[in-house]
């Protein structure tokens, strides 16, 4: 390593070369493809880092990384800068309908003694999670004997720090209807923070964990009756976007439903999953 530079400092750009090296260790690891029109997200998002470690520019921060043993140290910085966590409460709010209209009367018949269980695949800082625990459990209000547990998974170390803290801006909360805020969020007792949490009783529903869907093998235990899976294949290839698909139907039970993102598919993979409703699948 260099000695500390000014955190400030100008940092020359990084280089289409350097830029190729992180691609390339990125797709390995996480599968997310950085076509060069990425280098200035990747630049922005990585110069903080560099900064702070204190070397001159990228290609000592890439030698120190890619050549000096530094890659153990910088996996988890690297691939934490350039995941796109962008998520909300109630996204795409037609597949809550679903969830509970069309999935949760046929997986939950009245009588079903064992919880549903939910796998939210790529939950970013749990927004997705919570919200359907907050459906969920507004369901067993009204469907006594009914109960779930979700496993919520991410491969960015940031986002899931948040996530298992269930502490956010009263700006995110924005989309959650005023009578779930009500029962489920709780604002600080300093109002000027302007921060809600989610309620412990909701928190204590969900179970959060660092997974990588590039993976072999999943360390969560299914099999699962609904998955959530949105937004994240669009960040890979069509051949990983299948091989992902494949693992997570092996962690699907038969009759389970699968939840893609509004612009993600299956079609061509050749699955046995029947579309049930725009992004929904349902496992043969
Ligand atoms: C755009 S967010 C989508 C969040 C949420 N599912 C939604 O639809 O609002 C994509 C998430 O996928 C995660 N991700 C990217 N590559 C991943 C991988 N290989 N394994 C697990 N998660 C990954 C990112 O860290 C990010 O939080």
């Amino acid at each position: 390593m260099t000695a500390m530079a000014e955190p400030s400092r100008f940092l020359p750009p990084l280089s289409p070369r350097d830029f190729r090296r992180i691609g390339g260790f990125v797709s390995e690891v996480s599968g997310i493809k950085l076509p060069p029109a990425k280098r200035a997200m990747v630049e922005g998002r990585l110069r903080r880092r560099v900064r702070g470690l204190g070397f001159a520019d990228f290609s000592a921060y890439c030698r120190f990384v890619f050549d000096d043993g530094g890659l153990e140290q910088e996996a988890v910085h690297i691939i934490d800068a350039v995941t796109t966590n962008k998520t909300e409460f109630f996204r795409e709010p037609d597949h809550f309908r679903v969830l509970t209209g069309l999935a949760l009367p046929h997986l939950a018949p009245p009588g079903r003694v064992r919880p549903v269980k939910l796998w939210s695949a790529a939950c970013s800082n749990g927004a997705e999670p919570y919200t359907l625990a907050m459906v969920l459990a507004e369901y067993a209000g009204s469907h006594p004997g009914f109960d779930f547990a979700i496993a919520a998974t991410d491969l960015c170390t940031e986002v899931l720090r948040t996530a298992a803290l269930g502490i956010y801006p009263e700006a995110e909360i924005e989309p959650v209807p005023p009578a779930l805020r009500r029962r489920y969020l709780l604002r600080s007792r300093d109002r000027s923070r302007g921060k809600v949490r989610i309620a412990p009783e909701l928190r204590a529903k969900v179970r959060f964990l660092r997974l990588n869907l590039m993976d072999q093998t999943y360390g969560v235990k299914g099999p699962f009756d609904v998955i959530f899976c949105r937004n994240v294949l669009i960040y890979f290839d069509k051949p990983t976007q299948a091989a992902v698909v494949a693992r997570l139907c092996d962690h699907l039970a038969p009759g389970g439903f699968l939840f893609l993102g509004h612009s993600e598919t299956v079609a061509g993979f050749g699955m046995k999953l029947r579309p049930v409703a725009p992004t929904v699948f349902v496992k043969e």
